[in-house]
């Protein structure tokens, strides 16, 4: 099919719920996807922040065809090795203290689990996040979701969630108190335009959790699973070594097959009993052969340190440009702030062929590549950048 047939099929079928590129996509390989009409783009936003390990990365596709031909699903009621593989290689590279996974299809629905377990470590019902945080479309979620327009949909909104201000220690000790079950924040605030915070900050924080008696959530949703060049935020230097209670996925950890993850430290898992949370299709199959050979393909591929380099290579490569104001963010969650809207160089980028993301900042242009992103890639988008500038 065309790209005119393919659009007016879609368009007839579905509600016209997102502002879509032009394009169709056919098939995908590393960085690059090509279109219906045989284009070829090179994709620095992954799919959404999905594909870390490149589009349809070998080992993952064998992984989950292997496992498609054995069994595509069974539920948690029965065992299964392949999801005791997936856990076990998931809690080894997570931080020392999460030592115990729990397995959902989506991001919100991550997060939705991380806070019903804070409520239910502690017995209180107060959640406090940031302003600028997203966490997700679902009642709790879109509830803790202080970021421009999205918690007014999600209305009427859960009670007692509180907002604090993201980098703000002092504000924090107004906000978070001994009626307060958890504090969820996105480590890096990727859509309100990569905001971070001192490394210092993430220790207070901690410190202030501990002393009010609050459980700790980082939403690694975008940071985890390699994007900063560090397997998770939590427990690096980026986070000044400091563990959260609890992390939560999704997005990179199947790349690109749907599952979601909370990783719990000893003190939250126990609070849970049998029953107190559940789900059909969270730990199928086919979603933990995608998280295991996702996890093995960043590692086997040295992805981590390349995030690193890539940043590193980006960072001199528009040091001193013209209209950039600075590049936020670490690995490959990057953030360009330009001087005027980044509308304008998010459109030209396009008609070059390479596919980046906005943000709600209006000047940040934002970059989400897959981990294995190459320097001359990276080249590519600088040379687009400074063509005609
Ligand atoms: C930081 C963060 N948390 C949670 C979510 C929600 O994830 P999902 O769309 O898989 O529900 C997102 C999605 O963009 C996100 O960026």
């Amino acid at each position: 099919m065309n790209f005119t047939d393919i659009q007016n099929l879609e368009d007839a079928f579905q509600i016209a719920t997102y502002k879509k590129m032009q394009i169709a996509v056919e098939r995908g390989a590393g960085c690059w996807i090509w279109t219906s009409d045989g284009e070829k783009y090179l994709d620095l936003y992954g799919g959404h922040a999905v594909c870390a390990t490149g589009h349809s990365h070998p080992h993952v596709v064998n992984a989950i065809k292997e496992q498609a031909e054995k069994v595509l699903f069974y539920s948690n009621l029965v065992y299964s090795e392949i999801r005791g593989r997936a856990a076990e290689k998931l809690v080894s590279v997570a931080p020392n203290t999460l030592t115990k996974a729990f397995f959902c299809n989506s991001g919100t629905e991550a997060n939705e689990n991380a806070m019903r377990m804070a409520r239910m470590a502690t017995c209180r019902e107060k959640i406090v996040s940031f302003s600028g945080g997203f966490h997700g479309r679902t009642a709790d979620s879109i509830s803790a979701t202080f970021l421009g327009k999205y918690r007014k949909i999600g209305e009427p909104n859960v009670p007692h969630h509180v907002e604090a201000l993201f980098g703000d220690i002092e504000n924090c000790r107004s906000v978070i108190d001994d009626q307060t079950a958890g504090v969820i924040l996105e480590p890096i605030q990727s859509m309100a335009g990569v905001r971070e915070a001192e490394p210092a900050f993430f220790r207070q924080l901690r410190e202030l959790c501990d002393e009010r008696g609050a459980v700790l959530i980082f939403d690694e949703v975008q940071t985890g699973i390699g994007r900063t060049g560090n397997w998770f935020f939590g427990g690096s230097e980026l986070a000044d070594l400091v563990e959260p209670d609890i992390i939560t996925l999704a997005k990179s950890l199947g790349s690109g097959v749907p599952v979601g993850a909370c990783l719990v430290n000893d003190a939250v898992s126990a609070s849970i009993k049998e029953n107190d949370l559940g789900t059909t299709f969270g730990g199928g199959m086919i979603a933990m052969a995608a998280v295991l050979a996702t996890l093995e393909a960043i590692e086997f591929d040295g992805m981590l340190a390349n995030a690193k380099r890539v940043e590193q290579h980006l960072r001199d490569s528009l040091a001193g440009m013209r209209g950039v104001v600075g590049v936020f963010g670490k690995g490959c969650l990057l953030g360009i702030e330009f001087d005027q809207p980044s509308s304008a160089a998010h459109s030209k980028l396009l008609g070059n062929k390479i596919i980046t993301g906005t943000s709600s900042n209006p000047n940040v242009l934002r970059l989400l590549p897959p981990l294995c992103v190459t320097n001359d890639e990276i080249g590519m988008l600088v040379e687009a950048l400074t063509e005609g500038s």
